[in-house]
Order: C-alpha cells, then sequence, then structure tokens
C-alpha cells in the first residue's frame, strides 16, 4: 500500500522531467495514467489491508523522495535514464515478482486483485522500452550519450538490485498465511531479479545499443 502510493510520486515527477524534454504528449500523458495507476493501486492494497483485519492507516511515514536530477546530463538524457531506471528495471521487475508471487498465493481473493495490479504494471514495465523505441533515432545519432547512460546503468542495476533481491521474507520464517498469500522468499525474490535482468531487461537495452550487459557486469554502488 505504502510503496504503490508513493510510485504516484515519482511518475508525476517524471511527467514533469518529460515535458523538460521535450518527448511527445502521448508519452507524459502514459506516465501521468501510471501516476493515476498506482493511486488506485494503493487503494486497492488499502482495502486488501482492511480485509485481513488491518486499518489501512499509515503505520510508517510516507516520504516523498525528489527523483534524481543527474547533474550535467541533458534533459533528454535525464529523462531516458529515469524513466529506465524507473520502468525497464524497477517496473519489469514488479511484472517478475508479481508473477511469482501469483503462482505460489492460494487464497482467492488475494489472487484476484494481484491480477488486477499486474495488468497495469505490465503496461508499466513495458513503457520505457517503448518510450526507447520513441527516441532511437535520437540515440542513434549521438553514441556518447548512449555510453553515457551505459555508465550510469552500472550503479542503476546495483541499486534496483539493492531494493528488489534482497526480499523481506526467509524461507523458513514463512508460515502458512504468508504461502497462501504468496509472500515470495528471500533466495527466490533474487532468483527473480536476476533472471529479469539479464533475460528481459539488459537485452532489450541492448537492443538500442545501450551498452547494458557490460553496466550489468560492472554494476556497483560506487559512484564516479
Ligand atoms: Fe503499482
Ligand atoms: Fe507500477
Amino acid at each position: 500500500m505504502v510503496n504503490e502510493y508513493t510510485s504516484t510520486t515519482v511518475f508525476s515527477q517524471l511527467a514533469a522531467q518529460l515535458v523538460e524534454a521535450n518527448a511527445t504528449l502521448d508519452a507524459t500523458a502514459v506516465v501521468l495514467r501510471m501516476a493515476q495507476d498506482e493511486l488506485r493501486h494503493s487503494e486497492i492494497c488499502g482495502r486488501v489491508v482492511r480485509a485481513m483485519g488491518g486499518s489501512s492507516q499509515r503505520t510508517r511515514d510516507t516520504r516523498v523522495v525528489a527523483i534524481a536530477r543527474h547533474p550535467g546530463c541533458s534533459e533528454e538524457e535525464r529523462a531516458l535514464r529515469n524513466v529506465i531506471f524507473t520502468t525497464c528495471l524497477s517496473e519489469m521487475n514488479s511484472v517478475a515478482y508479481f508473477v511469482m508471487a501469483l503462482e505460489r498465493m492460494t487464497d482467492p481473493y488475494v489472487r484476484h486483485v494481484t491480477r488486477s495490479l499486474l495488468a497495469d504494471e505490465v503496461l508499466h514495465g513495458r513503457f520505457g522500452f517503448t518510450y526507447l523505441e520513441a527516441w532511437a533515432d535520437w540515440l542513434e545519432e549521438r553514441p556518447e550519450v548512449r555510453a553515457s547512460i551505459g555508465r550510469y546503468l552500472r550503479f542503476a542495476f546495483a541499486v534496483v538490485e539493492r531494493e528488489f533481491a534482497a526480499g523481506e521474507h526467509r524461507d523458513a520464517e514463512l508460515g502458512r498465511d504468508d504461502e497462501s498469500l504468496g509472500v515470495v522468499p528471500v533466495g527466490a525474490a533474487a532468483e527473480v531479479f536476476r533472471e529479469t535482468m539479464l533475460g528481459a531487461v539488459v537485452p532489450g537495452l541492448e537492443r538500442f545499443d545501450i551498452p547494458a550487459e557490460d553496466a550489468w557486469r560492472r554494476r556497483t554502488l560506487q559512484t564516479g
């Protein structure tokens, strides 16, 4: 619930960066739609919390983090970097994670809700590659931007790995209730993350001559 709510603020900020980058109205409209999807998702998740006996009230601070400005980058590259980070990397992982969770969960209500969220997340994951398609000619003429995005990806891959591959629950800690809710244990979360990056995201980015394979191999949390 909280994560979906925070995603709303990520996509609404991203929409502003697309305007700065002079992206098409269509592209900006999709990003705003995604912001609204996430708001709806947080509402749906709130209903699940209530169905499970919770109060769907914030129990921790919802921190709004400003999305990266990438100092020194052009507006166009800044938007491309953040689209790649939020959709090609993060949302693509969400899609794979949701699919895995859906396979594990047995509770019919949670299955129904997860399916409806998954449909949107698939669109979110695909958006980044559609955006790259729209910028393919622009990128093709600018090898220095492709190389710069590749350097950024070393850091970006490490950040998403820290966020998604860690997982939240150890296998041994999972009980029958967790299983019926499809909670994904640590090891499986790490595996689904790696498979998604190597099987879908890296080749998807390489298609635009962005050196993603090299960046994946050299991923590091150290900048500069
Ligand atoms: Fe969502
Ligand atoms: Fe999403």
